[in-house]
């Protein structure tokens, strides 16, 4: 078993593994070097020899227990026909969104136009660098993509106004999204993916009441789906008000938290594998003070299964040399 079964599924809590949302991105040199030749960002997730390539860039700087693959949560709008284009300094922007497009598309459109992330999942599984650690696949979760689908840019805050307003529409993308959410996690667990992060950004946006429409139904089907594929599933809800309930409905095989939360209730109130929590910018600090914010995530989660991470992915100022220093830390402790 790899470290992160061991603390997912065996529930042990000695030698913390440790891996990182964006772990592959921009504030590598060796990426900004790729991306600098490749500037339509969806091109470079389709292309299986460069992605699998920056997939394992951080594998062979830093002792990671995973590997997360080369791609993003917009690859399923994209291969569902909507226009996604990635702009500079702004983000995602999404096209039209179409729901007769949409219903038209098959399993088989959707795979071909999507096949090589597939492929890099494939690739990457066959390298020594991953030998005895953990590939993680992953999704968005159906309402983040909701929201990206219609909202058509990060909503930073807020939604656009009249969000909600379309109810058939709504309802038709989400029964859309969870078919082929379910597909996309298949062919990734197929061609080699161990572990599936689903990944729900904006769960934070949501009123109380919503929570079951939006978030724990649609997803709770897509962790019953995984866990039926007998693979672990780990779920990030950014931003959930209330992780416990959100543990307690979904019922995934770990939990990764945001920095925003507490990490000592968090540790008093949830019983399932536990992951992530630390603010992202304490890499942009110095190493006395990343050491000090380090030692108290691994002092809270001492007894508890935990594996370490950050609480949103790593910032494109930060000097990898602060995560070579966190991650020997982590290692050494
Ligand atoms: O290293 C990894 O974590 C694997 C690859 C990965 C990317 N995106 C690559 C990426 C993963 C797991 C994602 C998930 C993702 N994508 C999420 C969920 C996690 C989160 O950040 O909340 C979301 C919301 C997206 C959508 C998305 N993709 C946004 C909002 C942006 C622009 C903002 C930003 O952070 O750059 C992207 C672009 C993106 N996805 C980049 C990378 C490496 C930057 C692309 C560039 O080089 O310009």
């Amino acid at each position: 078993m790899t470290p992160i079964q061991e603390t997912i599924l065996n529930k042990k809590t000695t030698n913390t593994p440790i891996w990182l949302m964006r772990q592959a991105g921009r504030y590598l040199p060796e990426f900004r070097e790729i991306r600098k030749l490749n500037p339509d960002f969806i091109r470079l997730c389709l292309n299986n020899d460069l992605s699998s390539k920056i997939t394992l860039q951080p594998l062979k700087r830093f002792e990671l227990d995973a590997a997360i693959i080369f791609s993003d949560i917009l690859m399923v709008p994209y291969g569902l026909n909507q226009k996604v284009e990635f702009k500079k300094d702004f983000g995602p922007q999404l096209g039209e969104l179409n729901l007769n497009e949409i219903s038209k598309i098959d399993e088989i459109d959707f795979i071909e136009k999507i096949h090589p992330v597939y492929k890099s999942i494939k690739r990457v599984s066959n390298s020594d660098l991953i030998k005895d650690k953990n590939l993680i696949g992953f999704v968005g979760a159906p309402w983040t993509l909701l929201v990206y689908m219609i909202n058509k840019h990060s909503p930073k805050k807020e939604l656009i106004k009249d969000f909600f307003k379309d109810e058939y529409l709504i309802n038709r993308i989400l029964i859309t999204l969870e078919r082929f959410l379910k597909l996309h996690i298949e062919h990734q667990i197929k061609n080699g993916a161990t572990v599936i992060q689903i990944f729900d950004s904006w769960a934070g946006l949501l009123n109380k009441k919503d929570l079951p429409n939006y978030v724990y139904i649609p997803t709770l089907n897509l962790v019953d789906y995984v866990k039926s594929l007998k693979i672990p599933v780990i779920c990030f809800p950014r931003g959930i008000k209330n992780y416990k309930d959100y543990c307690d409905i979904v019922k995934p095989n770990a939990i990764s938290i945001d920095y925003s939360v507490d990490p000592i209730s968090i540790s008093k109130e949830i019983n399932i594998p536990i992951q992530g929590g630390l603010d992202p910018k304490v890499l942009l600090t110095d190493t006395e003070n990343l050491k000090k914010q380090t030692l108290k995530y691994l002092k809270i989660f001492k007894d508890h299964p935990y594996i370490f991470n950050l609480g949103h992915g790593v910032l494109p100022e930060t000097n990898p040399s602060m995560v070579d220093y966190l991650v020997k830390m982590v290692k050494d402790y």
